[in-house]
């Protein structure tokens, strides 16, 4: 199993979106049984709650469903269970590094990343100025880009 972990702050706005969005991507490729999919932040707020509702509209009005997904808080072990554990800003990147510590960085690494011609290298936090739809954009094109790459790294 391949197991991809979306991280941002409060995993309740944009990890929780690529989660939806990615899992429906893996499901319309029909790769369920070779990827695992999950999200977390790495503050603690939300701990519990369903996706924020900016998030749960846009992927509604999208018919991409959001079943099951709850807050959880980044957690050390993480780092050792998840292949592609994906940042969606430098902040989020910068506190999963620390906590890596001395351990190999190798599996972390920023959804833009994927995105070779984006002029962007975060995905913008909506928490604050509620741009859901730019924000969908660009999680819609970041896993479908995730994907392809995962799809040659490990020949799926
Ligand atoms: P997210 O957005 O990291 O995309 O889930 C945020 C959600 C909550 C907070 C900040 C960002 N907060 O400060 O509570």
């Amino acid at each position: 199993m391949i197991r991809v972990l979306f991280v941002c702050l409060g995993n309740i706005c944009r990890s929780p979106m690529a989660e939806a969005i990615f899992r429906s991507k893996v499901k319309k490729a029909g790769l369920n049984q070779q990827l695992e999919v999950d999200s977390a932040g790495t503050g603690d707020w939300h701990i519990g709650e369903p996706p924020h509702e900016g998030t749960s509209e846009i992927l509604f009005k999208q018919s991409i469903p959001t079943d099951g997904i709850k807050a959880r808080q980044v957690k050390q072990t993480d780092l050792d269970t998840f292949d592609y554990i994906v940042a969606m800003d430098a902040g989020n990147l910068g506190e999963l590094h620390e906590m890596a510590g001395m351990k190999s960085t190798g599996s972390i690494s920023r959804l833009m990343d994927y995105v070779t011609d984006s002029e962007f290298e975060d995905v913008p936090d909506p928490y604050f100025d509620g741009n859901f739809e730019e924000v969908y954009e660009m999680v819609e094109v970041g896993c479908e880009k995730l994907l392809q790459h995962i799809q040659n790294e490990k020949s799926l």
